[in-house]
């Protein structure tokens, strides 16, 4: 048996049933990512574990121990918000200590540990600010180690990192994947980003219509998509109904498309598809270029610039392309 254990599980708010038959074993000090769109159940899923809705039915255990009718405060499990949800009035070393002051920890052993976390998040000099006066990283770097204070059996996280700009995310992704490294926590991280879950996550849960529809590892769910949502889900922006296989209907990626020009004769790899360059638009590092081939537009990306109505032939390896039966 895995150390959190997920079985059956069957959520909603009323008659609405918002997942329908929920499986997941997670390993000890191992960290899911799930991904899925807006609305599939991802924080139902995540609230549910930490007793703040109720199951309809199906049972979760951690180490063992069934907790799927325990109060929240019966768990050992903390949640991070996306809003961080701190107190403003407190500060950092307050906000910290919360969680243990809770649990009648003596001032002693409470100022001890929240040294011991402002030291492991990068904020030891900021023990007696206020936490308004911080930076997003900052606070949900104080949100992360108030989370971890208690030492939780499973840390799950919603979001975390969509509040904070561009590079700040970067850098707190890195910094929260290493300290789970470090520190060996088992995690439950909803995200919406792809990258952000294949750059942090042991594994991955999709989830599609109140299921998980691939679990795997981020090379599993990148490179060997389960299904066509997957596959679409994960970026490949290329879909192929009627290619040179019929019945069949072809996912694959612009980034993986070469262009050559038309007349040429590329080495006979892959897909080969002749068409005409529509437009194109520039993203900094490379162009994307719509090609319509056989009445359908493809996109293909290119650090070369090809004109609009340059005859091409795209061509696509083998490896790259995603096959699945025509529904
Ligand atoms: N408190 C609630 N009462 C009734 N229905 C709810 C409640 N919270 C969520 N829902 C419904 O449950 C479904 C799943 O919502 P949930 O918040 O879990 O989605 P999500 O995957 O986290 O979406 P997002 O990516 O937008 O955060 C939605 O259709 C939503 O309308
Ligand atoms: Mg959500």
């Amino acid at each position: 048996m895995s150390y959190l254990q997920i079985e059956k599980l069957k959520i909603g708010y009323g008659e609405n049933i918002v997942l329908h038959d929920i499986h997941l074993a997670v390993e000890k000090g191992e960290m899911i990512a799930l991904l899925g769109p807006s609305g599939c159940g991802k924080t139902t899923l995540l609230n549910a574990l930490c007793g703040f809705i109720p199951v309809k039915s199906g049972a979760i255990a951690i180490n063992g121990r069934d907790i799927t009718h325990s109060t929240p405060e019966q768990r050992n499990i903390t949640m991070v918000f996306q809003s961080y949800a701190l107190w403003p009035h407190f500060t950092v070393a307050q906000n910290i200590g919360y969680g243990l002051k809770v649990r009648r920890w003596k001032k002693e052993a409470i100022a001890v540990r929240v040294q011991e976390l402002l030291k492991i998040v990068n904020l030891e000099n900021y023990a007696d600010f206020k936490v308004t006066a911080l930076s997003g990283g900052q606070r949900q770097r104080v949100a992360l180690a108030r989370a971890l204070a208690i030492e939780p059996d499973v840390l799950v996280l919603d979001e975390p990192l969509s509040n904070l700009d561009a590079k700040v995310r970067l850098n707190v992704r890195h910094e929260i994947k290493a300290l789970q490294k470090k520190l060996g926590f088992t995690s439950l991280i909803v995200t919406h980003d792809q990258q952000e879950a294949l750059v942090m996550a042991d594994r991955i849960a999709v989830l599609n219509n109140g299921r998980i529809e691939q679990l795997g590892t981020p090379e599993d769910i990148y490179h060997r998509p389960a299904t066509p949502f997957v596959a679409d889900f994960m970026g490949a922006d290329n879909c192929l109904h009627h290619g040179d296989e019929p019945g069949k209907t072809l996912f694959f990626r612009s980034s993986d498309v070469t262009i050559f020009p038309s007349l040429s004769t590329p080495q006979r790899a892959g897909l080969l598809l002749d068409g005409v360059v529509e437009e194109s638009a520039f993203l900094g590092h490379q162009y994307r270029h719509s090609v319509r081939c056989n009445g359908q537009v493809l996109l293909a990306d290119s650090t070369q610039f090809w004109p609009a109505r340059t005859p091409v032939i795209l061509q696509v390896p083998e490896a790259a392309l995603h096959v699945f039966a025509t529904p």
